[in-house]
């Protein structure tokens, strides 16, 4: 069928009626009081993270007595007020995790970006030196990888994680050497090994931008950054 605006028009007039209850089925009234807060719960920190109540009780039927109280109580934030409101509880099968493990929904350790969502701006490594790169736009979006594929192993869900690491910090040199090699080996080359993405050890400019790349990155006149020094 052809969808031209005249016999769009026409179907909206024969069904009215019908239309405007769906619409207020569908928004004006959504009850609070039978599916929950129709704004999703937010979490902000450590890691933003969000809940849906229209999606576990319209969705999937869920009873307020699964979750409240036993679970969470009716309150924004109260879980956030207890320490042990992290991933390895709900591994142990508290909070989410009394659902999310596998077998009555989804396991909490997999499809991160269910409830969490990856950064839009780029992620900056100054530590210990200017300036290394990282997109989650190219390795989600365009390499199609998967949130697990780094959060599950090789990085924490969490920026400046691996520049703040006491291995970073260690007086030690063979400790500091050791971390050095491990920012290659261990984090990202452990896809950038050749055969999976370009090696650590090849095209060492396009990780390290240097300070002209992270100039022209801001938008910045790199001329003035780069005068001198050479960047890294
Ligand atoms: C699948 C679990 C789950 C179900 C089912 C559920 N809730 Fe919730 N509810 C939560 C979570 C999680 C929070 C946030 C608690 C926190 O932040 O500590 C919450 C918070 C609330 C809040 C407080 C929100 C605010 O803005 O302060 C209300 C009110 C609430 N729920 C009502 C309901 C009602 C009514 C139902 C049944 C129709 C229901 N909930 C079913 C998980 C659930
Ligand atoms: C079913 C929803 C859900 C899934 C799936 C999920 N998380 Fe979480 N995550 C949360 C909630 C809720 C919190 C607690 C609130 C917060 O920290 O913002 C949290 C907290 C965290 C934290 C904060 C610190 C900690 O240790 O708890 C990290 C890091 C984290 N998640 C990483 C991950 C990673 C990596 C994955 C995938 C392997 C994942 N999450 C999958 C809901 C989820
Ligand atoms: C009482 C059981 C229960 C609890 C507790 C629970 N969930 Fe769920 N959740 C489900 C079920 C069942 C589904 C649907 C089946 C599936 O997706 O595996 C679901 C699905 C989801 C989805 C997928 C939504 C979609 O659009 O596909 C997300 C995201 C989610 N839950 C987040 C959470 C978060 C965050 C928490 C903790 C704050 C939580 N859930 C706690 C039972 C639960
Ligand atoms: C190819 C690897 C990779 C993939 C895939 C990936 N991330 Fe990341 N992510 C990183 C790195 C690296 C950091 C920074 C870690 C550090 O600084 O220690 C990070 C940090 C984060 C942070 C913290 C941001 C901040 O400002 O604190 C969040 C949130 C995050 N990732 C979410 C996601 C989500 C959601 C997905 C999947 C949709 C995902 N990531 C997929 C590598 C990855
Ligand atoms: C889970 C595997 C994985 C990890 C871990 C990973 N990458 Fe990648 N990365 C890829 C893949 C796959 C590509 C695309 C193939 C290629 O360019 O060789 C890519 C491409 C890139 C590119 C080229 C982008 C472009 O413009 O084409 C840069 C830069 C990059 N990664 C930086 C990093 C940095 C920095 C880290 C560590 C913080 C990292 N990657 C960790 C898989 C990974
Ligand atoms: C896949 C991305 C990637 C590639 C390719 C890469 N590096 Fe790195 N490198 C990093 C990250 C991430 C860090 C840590 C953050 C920082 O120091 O800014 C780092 C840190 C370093 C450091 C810091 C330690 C110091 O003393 O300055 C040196 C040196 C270094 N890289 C040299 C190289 C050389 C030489 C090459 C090419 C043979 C190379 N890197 C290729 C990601 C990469």
């Amino acid at each position: 069928m052809t969808k031209s605006p005249i016999i769009l028009g026409a179907v909206f007039c024969l069904s009215t009626s019908l239309f405007i209850a769906a619409n207020s089925l569908a928004s004006d009234e959504y009850d609070e009081d039978t599916y929950g807060p129709e704004n999703p719960i937010v979490w902000n920190s450590p890691v933003k993270a969000a809940f849906s109540h229209k999606f576990h009780t319209m969705e999937v039927e869920l009873e307020c007595s699964s979750c409240h109280d036993e679970l969470f109580e009716m309150e924004e934030g109260a879980a956030t007020a207890n320490e042990d409101f992290t991933m390895a509880a709900f591994k142990e099968g508290k909070y989410c995790g009394s659902c999310h493990n596998g077998d009555d929904a989804f396991d909490s350790s997999t499809q991160c970006e269910s409830c969490h969502f990856p950064p839009t701006e780029k992620i900056v490594f100054n530590e210990p030196v200017k300036t290394v790169v990282f997109s989650h736009d190219i390795h989600v979006g365009r390499e199609e990888l998967s949130c697990e594929s780094c959060h599950k192993d090789v990085f924490v869900m969490e920026q400046g994680h691996v520049a703040d690491s006491e291995l970073a910090s260690s007086d030690d040199p063979a400790v500091k050497r050791e971390y050095l090699e491990a920012l290659h080996t261990k984090f990202c080359g452990t896809c950038h090994d050749s055969s999976q993405a370009f090696g650590y050890l090849t095209r060492c400019t396009v990780c390290h931008i240097g300070v002209k790349g992270y100039s022209e990155m801001q938008g910045g006149d790199a001329k003035q950054d780069a005068h001198g020094k050479s960047g890294h």
